[in-house]
């Protein structure tokens, strides 16, 4: 199978430029200007921008949590995610406490085989760290499973021990794998949750005021020290607070490799949400919280000025019937996390883009390159390049959407953006050279997706 792509302004990290793009089977062979190659399909980009797949290195489908099990699986969240134009996920594994590292990647992979519709890779949450998990952590590098999260938050359930932490860093000093940390101090958090509980405060905006901003600049500091001490690279995953981004600036203005994504929900909601009637501030309990409206603006300078690297989602949907309604008399008890793993790329174009706060190619560059160069992907992911995977998305940068519930595609019964509309929506989506969004509808195949082997450092 082989397509032209003509007309379009193709946009990388660095480069905006009118050309076509050719794709012979799995990957792009040829760009060029007024290209004459005999193709299967002709596809006209003009007036459209030519974008490399975007990478969305935080989800959680299929995940068992917090009572409940995330409502998109690999079928249904894969789809959403190509029809928000993104081509490439990165899922979470997880070990639980008694159990092999082998094991959760197993049972992770059986969850996406036959189902994904996009290539997937997958970080490896450890939550019990011994000399085997060590070893088995060198294991998984070799077999490209080549980050690994840390909880410093949920006590009992997913935390480790500073001295853990430190010894999982230190083990990817050797191996070249990369610890992606959930930096918020569990044990103070657990403290004033049990405190609001005791004094009758059960509403979901007390699962935000009792994960103060502190709480996550303190254990982004303590990551980056560990790290530090350890001489290795660190990610600090979903980072939501402005004190939790000083710490990864000052660290960065000293020269340390510390690295930090954020994800759109910190840059369009806020604070505010929860305060919405009844039981709807349940609609965004999701850990770290969201932030006083003014962190907002913090963020995006961060994401300007290369303080944050990656924009990802940590799409994890809870429907609010049955799901969201296990907290309805204790905020503690509502499965933590959103949905967004659609709604990224719009969201960032028009937010971001579109009102200046970043250019189109540092767009390119938060949602798609920067991501495959951090997790092992690059080149074959997150540019448009011969020789890399034809993962490519045709952006209409003028079509307008309103999202909702309606017009999205993630198995969940609420969005939190219902209603906003947006400028800048995926038109056309090629996964390793399959259209798997033509003009707005799903044409690809659940399972046509492949396990992506990352490499290290
Ligand atoms: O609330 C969240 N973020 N849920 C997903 C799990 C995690 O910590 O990323
Ligand atoms: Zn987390
Ligand atoms: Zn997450």
């Amino acid at each position: 199978m082989t397509l032209l792509i003509t007309g379009g302004t193709i946009v990388t990290a660095t480069d905006q430029y009118r050309g076509d793009v050719f794709v012979d089977g799995e990957k792009i062979t040829a760009i060029g200007s007024a290209l004459t190659f005999p193709a299967d399909r002709v596809i006209d980009a003009s007036g459209k921008y030519v974008l490399p797949g975007g990478i969305d290195v935080h989800t959680h489908l299929d995940m068992p949590f917090g009572g409940s099990t995330s409502a998109d699986d690999f079928e249904s969240g894969t789809i959403a995610a190509a029809y928000g134009g993104t081509t490439t996920i990165v899922d979470f594994a997880i070990q639980y406490r008694g159990q092999t590292l082998h094991h959760a990647w197993e049972t992770w992979m059986k969850k996406a085989e036959g189902k994904a519709a996009i290539d997937y890779g997958f970080h490896m949450i450890v939550t019990e760290l011994n000399d085997q998990v060590e070893l088995e952590m060198d294991a998984l590098v070799r077999q490209g499973v080549t980050s690994f999260k840390l909880f410093m938050a949920y006590p009992g359930v997913f935390m480790l021990d500073d001295a853990s932490i430190f010894k999982a860093l230190l083990r990817t000093g050797k191996n070249g794998g990369t610890i992606c940390m959930h930096a918020e101090n569990g044990g103070v958090i657990d403290v004033l949750v049990q405190r609001a509980l005791a004094e009758g405060k059960t509403a979901p905006k007390y699962h935000a005021l009792t994960r103060p901003a502190r709480a996550e600049a303190e254990a982004t500091h303590r990551a980056i020290a560990l790290a530090e001490i350890a001489d290795v690279p660190v990610y600090i995953v979903h980072l939501s607070a402005a004190e939790a981004l000083e710490m990864v600036t000052e660290a960065r203005d000293r020269g340390l490799p510390a690295y930090a994504e954020t994800c759109p929900q910190y840059l369009f909601l806020s604070y505010d949400n929860y305060e919405e009637p009844g039981f709807d501030g349940a609609k965004y309990v999701m850990s770290p919280p969201l932030r006083a409206k003014e962190t907002q603006n913090q963020l995006w300078r961060g994401l300007a000025s290369n303080d944050l690297q990656v924009i990802a989602t940590d799409h994890c949907p809870f429907c609010m019937k049955e799901q969201k309604t296990l907290g309805k008399d204790d905020f503690s008890k509502i499965p933590n996390g959103a949905p967004g793993i659609e709604t990224r790329m719009s969201l960032i174009y028009d937010g971001g883009v579109r009102t200046g706060r970043i250019s189109l190619n540092r767009f390119v560059e938060l949602t798609s390159t920067s991501p495959a160069k951090i997790f092992g992907l690059f080149p074959r992911k997150g540019t448009i390049a011969p020789g890399s995977d034809a993962d490519i998305v045709i952006f209409d940068p003028e079509k307008r959407m309103t999202l909702g519930v309606k017009t999205l595609h993630m198995n969940v019964d609420y969005n939190p953006y219902e209603g906003r509309e947006v400028t800048g929506v995926t038109d056309t989506v090629i996964s390793r050279g399959q259209v798997v969004i033509d003009a707005g509808r799903f044409t690809g195949r659940a399972g046509a997706g492949s396990f992506l082997r990352r490499s290290t450092r």
